[in-house]
């Protein structure tokens, strides 16, 4: 009897590695064809080009290995999504670059960011290239053999959807800033819009190309808005307790960023220690940064953060019970599982 590799173990790691191989191949082939479009880049400070920077310097490709792991829960054939899935990197890519501008941020998987080497002007022209690079991946799916030009177009109506719920959703990451009473609802409205519309989108595409019925790609963008949630709230984590993430800790709490671990102390902390949280985020000093760390961790906010992934995984979880019992739902399974130790 075949065995489904659902272990998360070796074999999982292996699944991701062979498709990670993939998606790179795509997208340097349609970097290479593309090259006359592109703007002109230029090395700086021994580091190659901004698009080059930021494509290749490790990121998890989390988002295209989820379009192929749905398009084969739903019974299609992943390597046929493939310019979907490298469109779906180059679109995360152009929000990074962005999203680092917006959060002020240095540094990134343990480098320097984009626009720390190049400067914002030059960062934002990355980030057009990107965004235009994607959209016209996006379209590239048709030259694949067998593919459904309605299905492509579909696609893409869903990538304008989602691109504008991520811009809706900085928009309020970014006004929140300034905002002292952000409940949790509007927390979780918010990163729903900002991070889980791509992990939706990658998903919901792999479903469309795939050949999915409309309750399995409303499936899979469920399973993308839970997970996207879970991720969010785990990368929030990780700004207190991280060690050797690639970002710097306390980026987000500096910058008065109203993470779920950051709402749920100040809610339950007596009002030295709020005014103390306050007092840091208005005036950020590095020395301070470890003591009001202890401080929101003397609350029991970050369990009660590691809770909620638990139970929007566990969520998760269920929601696949709306697919077939294929490799690629077995993979999504795994892949929560990944979410759920996910460190990084
Ligand atoms: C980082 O996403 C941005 C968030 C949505 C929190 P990833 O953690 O997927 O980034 P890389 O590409 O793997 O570095
Ligand atoms: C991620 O938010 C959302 C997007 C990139 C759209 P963060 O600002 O928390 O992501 P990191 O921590 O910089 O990767
Ligand atoms: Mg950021
Ligand atoms: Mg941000
Ligand atoms: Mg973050």
């Amino acid at each position: 009897m075949y065995q489904y590799k659902t272990d998360g173990g070796e074999s999982f790691q292996m699944a991701l590695h062979k498709r990670i191989i993939l998606v790179n191949e795509e997208m340097n082939r349609i970097l290479s064809t593309e090259m006359p479009y592109l703007m002109p880049m230029q090395g700086l400070n021994g580091y190659s080009d901004p698009v080059t920077h930021i494509l290749w310097s490790g990121g998890k490709r989390i988002r295209p290995i989820l379009c192929m792991f749905a398009c084969d829960a739903v019974g299609g054939d992943e390597k046929k999504v493939l310019p979907t899935a490298a469109g779906l990197e180059f679109l995360h890519a152009f929000t990074l670059i962005h999203d680092d501008i917006m959060d002020d941020a240095d540094m990134r998987r343990g480098g320097p960011t984009v626009h720390a080497v190049w400067g914002v002007p030059m960062a934002i022209t990355a980030g057009d290239t990107l965004y235009s690079l994607a959209f016209r991946a996006f379209s590239k799916n048709s030259e694949v053999e067998g593919t459904d030009d309605a299905r492509v177009k579909y696609v893409m109506e869903l990538a304008t959807e989602k691109c504008l719920n991520l811009a809706k959703g900085q928009a309020m990451d970014i006004l929140f800033e300034n905002k002292p009473d952000v409940e949790i609802e509007d927390y979780l409205r918010m990163v729903k819009l900002k991070t889980a519309a791509l992990l939706e989108l990658a998903l919901q595409a792999g479903g469309v190309l795939g050949g999915g019925s409309k309750n399995e790609i409303d499936a899979l963008e469920e399973l993308g808005g839970l997970m996207g949630t879970a991720f969010q709230i785990q990368d929030d984590i990780i700004d207190v307790e991280g060690v050797d993430t690639g970002k710097p800790l306390g980026t987000d709490l500096k910058k008065g960023k109203k993470t779920i671990v950051l709402l749920h102390a100040l809610k339950h902390v007596d009002s030295t220690s709020r005014d103390r949280i306050i007092n840091f985020i208005e005036n950020s000093s590095e020395d301070d940064l470890m003591e009001v760390i202890d401080i929101i961790k003397s609350t029991d906010s970050v369990s009660y953060a590691k809770q909620l992934v638990k139970e929007t995984l566990e969520e998760a979880e269920e929601v696949l019970s709306n697919l077939e019992d294929r490799q690629g739902t077995h993979n999504l399974k795994a892949m929560i599982g990944y979410l759920m130790r996910r460190n990084k």
